[in-house]
């Protein structure tokens, strides 16, 4: 048995091919490509060996799925009985987290914009903690609490300090002395926790490291000058597919953060994550054909951009399912079917020497923001089925169902 792109939900033997335990060629005969192909079981894996690791090094340790990487209710709704918790940045993201019964005590909100609609249906469902990413949203959430007669905890998101990083408050003289008065002054809101989030697919632990650093320096400034008690340590997420993190770095990642934690005298903070890549990225590929090929080994296939987009930065891989025992040794770039000599979703791949047209294609890593930054380019909507062991039920069908988003 051969194991397909790293993940042991995609696997080969004696010449079939395998979605966790269902045989690719049932589906091959109900749909036509291109259509998502979605793996339960591995989100479940990812969530436990997320959570072992974390847990392990971590007496207070909670995970919030970022919704925004993949908000398909059956998603969603794997993540809740995973017993992780919600990151939300929008009304409707939390409706449908309410709507899966994820308990207001494990769903924290907010973002670069907190309407207040959005502030008002958190102060209505005792969520957790809203998130400030401006001080006068700290205000603003202040108010509205105030009209409720509640105290709402609150979690501010302060500036990674990454190169033009624009999202979050800079910790500064000015804007210490700022908070000072805010804090003074809203009796309704309870500042417990701070957050960093400083990019999506950081391969690297040390750039990982480095957003760690940038956070309790920043709560070492706040702690000196404010009297504050900040008990939540919110380190956001950014970790890429975890075919690509394996086990192992995670495991080294949780150390140095223990170390920093320890270093700066936070040991005794509970300490958040946010993950939405890590957990859904590798759960998610796509079956798409081969439409045409150039005589300089151009293939178009027929999805493009507008499915996958680049804006997604998922660790795309490529197989051709019509051909898998052909080594990837040829050069072959890779276009989509926009109109647009920019739709190109790889250059120079290693690919198979043989290929022709209606080849199907395997796209790999793709269960995290593909589906929420595609756009409404005039093609169909593909299908998108779950698969869990032999089975697998249609999430998504664009004959009958207008669209899939919130
Ligand atoms: C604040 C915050 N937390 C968590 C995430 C999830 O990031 P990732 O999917 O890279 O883990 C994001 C993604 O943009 C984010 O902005």
């Amino acid at each position: 048995m051969k194991v397909i792109a790293g993940n042991p939900y995609l696997k080969k033997d004696q010449g079939k091919i395998y979605f966790d335990e269902l045989e690719y060629s049932n589906l091959e005969k109900d749909f036509s490509t291109p259509y998502y192909v979605f793996l339960e079981n591995r989100i479940k894996d990812n969530i436990n060996i997320f959570n072992s690791v974390f847990s392990s090094h971590f007496e207070r340790y909670e995970g919030f799925y970022s919704f925004k990487a993949n908000y398909l209710h059956e998603i969603c709704r794997i993540i809740k009985e995973g017993n992780f918790g919600a990151e939300i940045i929008s009304l409707p993201e939390l409706e449908l987290a309410l709507k899966l019964n994820f308990s207001p005590n494990k769903i924290i909100v907010g973002g670069i914009y907190l309407t207040d609609q959005l502030i008002l249906k958190c102060l209505d469902n005792n969520i957790k903690e809203i998130i400030a990413y401006s001080l006068l949203d700290i205000k603003r959430i202040n108010d509205l609490a105030k009209n409720y007669n509640k105290t709402q905890k609150i979690c501010l998101r302060i500036n990674s300090g990454k190169y033009e990083a624009r999202l979050g408050v800079e910790i500064n003289e000015s804007t210490i002395e700022k908070l000072h008065l805010i804090l003074a002054e809203c009796k309704n809101i309870e500042l417990t926790t701070i957050l960093s989030h400083f990019s999506t697919q950081m391969n690297s632990i040390d750039l990982l490291k480095k957003n760690c650093v940038s956070l309790l320096t920043s709560l070492k400034k706040l702690q000196k000058n404010l009297h504050i008690d900040i008990k939540n340590i919110n380190f956001g997420g950014g970790f890429p597919e975890a075919v690509v993190f394996k086990k192992g770095r995670l495991e080294n990642f949780a150390l140095s953060v223990k170390k920093l934690l320890q270093e700066y005298d936070f040991s005794h903070l509970n300490v958040y994550f946010e993950p939405g890549r890590f957990l859904v990225g590798d759960a998610g590929i796509l079956i798409s054909k081969i439409i045409n090929i150039t005589d300089n080994r151009w293939i178009f296939l027929n999805i493009g951009n507008h499915i996958v987009p680049k804006f997604a930065r998922c660790n795309l891989r490529f197989y051709n399912l019509n051909n898998l025992n052909e080594s990837y040794n040829t050069k072959t770039s890779i276009a989509g079917i926009i109109p647009s000599d920019q739709d190109v979703l790889a250059k120079d791949y290693y690919f198979t020497p043989t290929l022709k047209i209606g080849d199907r294609v395997l796209i790999s890593n793709v269960g995290a923001y593909c589906l929420t930054f595609s756009n409404r380019f005039p093609y169909r909507l593909p299908a998108i089925l779950l698969v869990k062991s032999k089975e697998y039920k249609t999430i998504f069908n664009p004959t009958k169902h207008q669209d899939f988003s919130l």
